[in-house]
């Protein structure tokens, strides 16, 4: 029997956005400015999907607790560093409401999708630094690859710094290739290196991309993908 993957993907909520935050808080740490989660959900032309896990009981217990686990979620961790010598926070404790401050599941990264014309453009991706390399950023990939072909564009496309040497390989394996560059397109006068894949409707990418879903599966479990 094939086992499953911890993660699973799903649209992103309201009460993910905070979660959404923290992950591109870590992954982008030159962004000027947060981006603004709740507003960009209410968009029709783009569609974040999230990666998301139950909370282990060690994190569930660590927020009990009052620890900074994971979860990063700055209001729970003030309310808790707060409460814990307080009387109010032993109530709390008492109550277990600390522990219902954790969101439903823990996100473990995100991704977004802007639908243009036939074409695909993946605007963001990342996973969490310490959740990093256990198969979360293919996931999401896989998916919005699949949400692509769901809602049939022609090609995926995306810009990523010509230093990221994590995402092109990430890119290159899911068969995207170099088709040019934006000169100094990023702080720093990095240059953006724009990705492309091949048209996903075509044969050849399909067995491509049957096979590495198959491969990711055998590697990682089987995942849940809801993708709308
Ligand atoms: C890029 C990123 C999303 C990859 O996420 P991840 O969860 O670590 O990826 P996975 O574990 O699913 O790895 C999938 C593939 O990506 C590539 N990859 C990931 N990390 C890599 C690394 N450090 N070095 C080389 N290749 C890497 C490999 O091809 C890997 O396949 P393999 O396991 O068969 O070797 C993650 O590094 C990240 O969030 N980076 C910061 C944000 C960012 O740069 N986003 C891209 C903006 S364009």
């Amino acid at each position: 029997m094939t086992a499953t993957n911890l993660y699973r993907i799903r649209p992103a909520e309201k009460s993910d956005a905070r979660a959404m935050n923290s992950i591109e808080s870590e992954a982008f740490p030159d962004l000027e400015r947060p981006t603004k989660f709740r507003r960009e959900l209410q968009r029709n032309d783009v569609v974040y999907l999230v990666a998301t896990r139950p909370w282990t009981k060690e994190e569930r217990d660590a927020a009990r607790r009052g620890e900074r686990s994971n979860n990063r979620q700055p209001a729970t961790a003030d309310l808790v560093g707060r409460a814990q010598h307080s009387l109010e926070g032993l109530m709390f404790q008492a109550l277990g409401l600390i522990g219902k401050n954790l969101p439903a599941e823990h996100v473990g990264g995100f991704q977004g999708i802007w639908f243009a014309l036939d074409t695909a453009h993946l605007t963001v991706i990342a996973s969490r630094p310490d959740e990093r390399r256990k198969g979360i950023g293919e996931l999401l990939l896989m998916a919005a690859v699949e949400l692509a072909m769901h809602r049939t564009s022609r090609t995926v496309t995306l810009e990523v710094r010509a230093s990221n040497e994590a995402a092109r390989a990430l890119y290159r394996k899911y068969a995207f290739q170099d088709v040019g560059v934006r000169k100094r397109y990023y702080s720093g006068g990095e240059d953006a290196i724009i990705m492309t894949t091949p048209p996903i409707w075509s044969k050849d990418y399909i067995a491509h991309f049957s096979l590495l879903t198959r491969k990711f599966e055998a590697r990682w479990g089987e995942s849940h993908r809801v993708l709308i």
